[in-house]
């Protein structure tokens, strides 16, 4: 009698083997070739960082970064997960939720590391280790809708430069505006955007429909006043 081969998908769902090569948002140390490919746009998983990377004014870029995968993923595991707060900053405050609360600040760190701090490294001629040694960021998901909070006044980030990437896109209005520069980023469906905080004060413009969902980004030097290496 020669041996049955029986094919996965003939099994009951409960006898399948789970699949090594599954993907989710938190298997990024087990196999980060396979989650850049499911999670990273192509031109940047490449490092065609000249090929996808637009100046929108002057320094402020933008550039393609998840796919739609990793920007609905995240949203639902935010609202599955998030304990959202509204005090946490203490003068321009968001509804928001620390990306380390939700057990995925390691994951977005690698991210920033090799997709998009080099982005900020190249336009600013930001040279050396002690801008890679040095640097952390404070990173979360911030939430507007018409019901809730639904703008934010215009303010500077507490950072050196920020990371600000557009999640959905099924809302009307938003965006961050720049009255400096007369310009308004609205990055949807995991565009990120680039600007540097201290000549870039911007704001929250309202969000009318819908809910707008951002991953946000302060990234600062930690010890820029600190650090003497003599
Ligand atoms: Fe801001």
């Amino acid at each position: 009698m020669s041996p049955v081969s029986v094919q996965q998908e003939q099994l009951p769902q409960e006898c399948r083997e789970v699949a090594p090569s599954v993907v989710t948002l938190d298997t990024w140390r087990d196999n980060w070739d396979a989650w850049v490919n499911k999670y990273i746009q192509p031109g940047i998983r490449e490092g065609y960082f000249d090929l996808v990377v637009e100046q929108l004014h002057d320094d402020i870029y933008h550039f393609p970064l998840f796919t739609y995968e990793f920007c609905a993923e995240l949203i639902e595991h935010t609202e599955q997960k998030a304990n959202w707060t509204k005090d946490r900053h203490q003068f321009y405050p968001t509804n928001d939720v620390l990306l380390s609360d939700l057990g995925l600040q390691q994951m977005y760190r690698r991210v920033l590391e090799v997709f998009c701090h080099p982005v900020a490294r190249m336009h600013w001629k930001l040279e050396g280790d002690r801008w890679m040694n040095t640097m952390v960021d404070e990173s979360f998901v911030a939430r507007y809708k018409a019901e809730e909070q639904q703008s934010l006044a215009v303010h500077s980030d507490f950072s050196d430069y920020s990371f600000t990437v557009g999640l959905n896109t099924d809302f009307e209005g938003g965006g961050t505006w720049f009255p400096r520069q007369q310009i308004l980023a609205n990055p949807r469906g995991g565009y990120c955007t680039l600007f540097p905080s201290m000549t870039h004060p911007h704001g929250g413009r309202p969000t009318i429909r819908g809910t707008r969902y951002i991953l946000v980004s302060f990234c600062r030097r930690a010890n820029l006043y600190t650090d003497n290496p003599g």
